[in-house]
């Protein structure tokens, strides 16, 4: 078994290796004049199990077309078995069209990953986890509710603890760290008048002198889970917390958050951040390199993946 890093995010990368013991493939990626990515694989690779580890964060297009490069390097030196590890799957979130004559982004980049000669893809908090259907082959999706219920319990210590999905697409998401957390739940009804745009209509359950936990899959321009905290607190509630897999973090996000009602945002290293966040007091990371890590493992010694979530 074999881990190659592409150029998305190598912190998270060498942090896999480093807990599975494993030495990163020797790459030389680059850039040509234009622009154009340029991928070589320096050692022989012939025969082997290798996992690609990239994540299609910004710049999404130029990640995305390296993640499909390094796949069909491998394919052309004859890997064994190339499983895509795309700790970010972006372009996700147009799995269906919603209004008429729209892409279906999510679908197209399953065909990308499978014409370039993928065999597996693991990903992490799928945008839907349907998309597991564009593709005909396996597909791990990892699960970071457990590791955030593990920070609230270590955390948060409150007896009027209420988990709260920011739309009606996170539902299943808190449904699920309510469970593990024994909290109740309330749902935000939020509309989309455009694209980047969004308007909470009404909050159901009662948030009235509560510690509200809001997950997501994805923040982006922040607007969601800043107008989410908003109108919990004009409800009441005592303070918000929002745990986020996937900090995309366009924008003036960063700054828009550390002005937010928001006591603390959460967020994973699946986009690295390092940089953009140094000053972000508000913003924490929890690294899913372990979990990452453990499932590539599995899969490696072909034990169960699902289990790691029991
Ligand atoms: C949408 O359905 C996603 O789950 C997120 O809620 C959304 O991408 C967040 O975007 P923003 O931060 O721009 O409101």
């Amino acid at each position: 078994m074999k881990i190659l890093s592409g150029t998305s995010n190598p912190s998270l990368s060498k942090s896999i290796s480093k807990y599975l013991k494993t030495k990163l493939v020797n790459t030389n990626i680059k850039k040509f004049a234009d622009g154009e990515i340029y991928v070589e694989i320096n050692e022989n690779i012939r025969g082997n199990s290798v996992f690609v580890i990239q994540s299609s964060a910004t710049p999404a297009n130029d990640n995305l077309m390296e993640l499909l490069l390094c796949i069909d390097a491998l394919r052309r030196s004859s890997a064994k078995n190339i499983t895509a590890v795309i700790p970010y799957f972006g372009y996700a979130r147009q799995d269906r069209k919603v209004v008429p004559r729209t892409s279906i982004s999510a679908k197209l980049v399953s065909n990308l990953i499978t014409n370039a000669g993928a065999h597996r893809v693991v990903t992490v908090d799928l945008h839907a986890g349907q998309i597991q259907g564009f593709f005909d082959m396996p597909v791990d999706n990892l699960f970071t509710t457990p590791l955030f219920a593990r920070y609230i319990k270590k955390n948060i210590r409150s007896k009027n603890l209420i988990c709260v999905s920011p739309d009606a697409g996170a539902i299943e998401r808190t449904r699920g760290l309510a469970t593990k957390i024994n909290a109740d739940l309330a749902i935000i009804d939020k509309r989309r008048p455009e694209p980047g745009k969004s308007k909470v209509m009404n909050i159901i359950g009662d948030v009235k002198d509560k510690d509200c936990m809001i997950i997501d899959d994805i923040i982006d321009s922040g607007g969601t889970i800043i107008n989410a905290a908003d109108a919990l607190i004009k409800k009441g509630a005592r303070n918000v917390h929002v745990f986020i897999t996937h900090a995309v973090l366009s924008g003036d996000a960063i700054n828009k958050i550390q002005r937010s009602k928001i006591k603390k945002l959460i967020i994973t290293d699946t986009i690295d951040n390092s940089k953009k966040i140094k000053k972000a007091s508000k913003i924490e990371v929890l690294s899913i390199a372990q979990l990452m890590a453990e499932a590539i493992k599995r899969i490696s010694n072909s034990t169960s993946v699902s289990s790691l979530f029991n």
